[in-house]
């Protein structure tokens, strides 16, 4: 365990509190944003639960850390009933919040502005309550937003009745490339309702941003705009990975696991450009042992080395000795620093399960992927990856859900030696450059970050 709390206060300025939802791939990028604001005289506290900071390795760096209870401390309330979790979150977690603005006024530091998960809507009617201004942070891309919303909108149904859905300012989509909690209608309904209650007061929140970029989702973008006042301000990775400045132990900040830093590097070195399939499928995700042992498989057979994370709850999912009879051509951990493995010139490859960040993450430092998307948002990122980016290969899954070891050890050959896959690298390449621009000055997302700085100075 270990919290370092610095506080760099930019000096009496404005202060903003950032409120993600508890998980990595919240806190993530909502850290990100925080410290991109700092970056522009803002001061800024994230808040996160008293539960997380109990296993969190945490440098905020500038952003202070605040604690909120979500009636979890202890952290045993969200195992086995997300629907009651989810409940005392909102009761307990708004009364918590409120405390800790008040808390804040009266310490000299009072806040001027919330930024929340757009997963947590309640926190807007503190907000109002508290007499500040809110905005809403979308952490999953413009395209599940505008699905997500049309559902809202009544303009989609559960069951869906077609094969394939058109909806506005979206391609046309397969039922299965919508997010899971859509397309299968017996499947989590209460995360269903929750993920659908981010539009319930919307249109009462003073911004609303999205951690995407212009150029990778204008036409669903320029639709959600008609509908709410949507600004694209991602991605929200540090700039110098995206600018290929990358420096030792500089990451997003907050990490649920311990990273496996040094092993993963000083392995990495010594690979050639560009040989090395990096095989990850985020913080929350469990595949089970017979789709694990497909990937593993796959790797073992394929001619490439490979970097695999395998968190220490899905361990137990692993062949037999994996790890050490495939010592020679591969490494795995339990939890590694993402941003510099992708940014290393070894890696070719990046097997995903196609979380928002992981895949904002390929884009933006330019790496071919390979799109196995398990639940939520994930089957729609897949689709974008493979048609409408085109930076990557979506292989077959079959009735059981599961995708072979020879369509995963072809795809990894598609995308490293066939001719397919250097159109994607090119193509990966051409995004990053546009995803660059975007973060410099005067760039798109940079100016939608300057116009909120100046709003919140008045
Ligand atoms: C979840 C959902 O699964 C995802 O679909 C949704 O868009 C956001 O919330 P998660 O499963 O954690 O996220 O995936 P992802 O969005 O990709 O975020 C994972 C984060 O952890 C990334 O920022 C990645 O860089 C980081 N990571 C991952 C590490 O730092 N080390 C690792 O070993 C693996």
């Amino acid at each position: 365990k270990m919290v370092e709390m610095e506080t760099g206060f930019n000096g009496g300025g404005t202060h903003l509190l950032v409120l993600p939802y508890p998980s990595q791939g919240h806190i993530n990028p909502m850290l990100q944003f925080a410290k991109r604001l700092f970056s522009k005289g803002v001061d800024v506290s994230l808040v996160t639960t008293v539960f997380l900071t109990k296993s969190m390795v945490a440098q905020t760096g500038p952003v202070t850390l605040e604690l909120i209870s979500d009636g979890d401390d202890d952290g045993k309330g969200r195992v086995g009933n997300i629907e009651a979790y989810l409940d005392r979150f909102k009761k307990i977690g708004s009364q918590s919040l409120r405390d800790l603005i008040e808390k804040l006024g009266n310490s000299g530091r009072p806040v001027d502005c919330l930024v929340y998960d757009s997963f947590l809507p309640w926190a807007l009617d503190v907000a109002r309550e508290c007499g500040i201004p809110g905005g809403s942070f979308f952490t999953q891309s413009c395209a599940v937003e505008t699905i997500y919303y049309h559902f809202y909108a009544g303009r989609l149904t559960v069951p869906v009745p077609f094969q394939t859905v058109s909806l506005a300012g979206l391609p046309e989509l397969q039922v299965s490339e919508l997010p899971s909690f859509l397309s299968k209608p017996d499947y989590l309904p209460a995360i269903r309702e929750f993920v659908i209650e981010q539009f319930l007061n919307i249109e009462k929140a003073d911004w609303v941003f999205c951690n995407t970029v212009q150029q990778l989702e204008s036409e669903e973008l320029n639709w959600l705009k008609t509908t709410m006042p949507v600004k694209p301000v991602g991605p929200t990775i540090p700039s110098w990975y995206v600018d290929q400045r990358v420096e030792d132990d500089q990451d997003y900040g907050v990490s649920l696991w311990k990273k496996d830093r040094a092993t993963c590097k000083e392995w990495l070195d010594t690979k050639d450009d560009g040989s090395v399939v990096y095989v990850s499928f985020g913080s929350v995700a469990s595949l089970g042992a017979a789709k694990m042992e497909e990937i593993a498989s796959a790797l073992q057979e394929s001619d490439k080395y490979f970097l695999w994370v395998v968190r220490e709850s899905e361990e137990n999912n692993l062949p037999e000795n994996f790890a050490e009879e495939t010592r020679e051509k591969g490494l795995v951990v339990r939890w590694c620093p993402q941003l510099e493995v992708l940014s290393h010139k070894a890696v070719g490859c990046f097997v995903t399960h196609c979380g928002w960040n992981s895949t904002l993450e390929g884009l933006s430092l330019g790496v071919p992927m390979l799109a196995c998307p398990q639940w939520t948002d994930q089957p729609t990122n897949a689709k974008y990856i493979e048609e409408v980016w085109q930076v990557g290969v979506r292989p077959k899954v079959d009735d059981t859900g599961i995708v072979s070891r020879e369509e995963l050890k072809n795809s990894i050959k598609e995308i490293m030696e066939g001719e397919r896959g250097w159109v994607m690298k090119k193509n990966a390449l051409k995004w990053r450059k546009l995803i660059r621009e975007s973060l410099e000055e005067g760039g798109s997302s940079d100016k939608n970050v300057e116009e909120f700085v100046a709003a919140l100075r008045g």
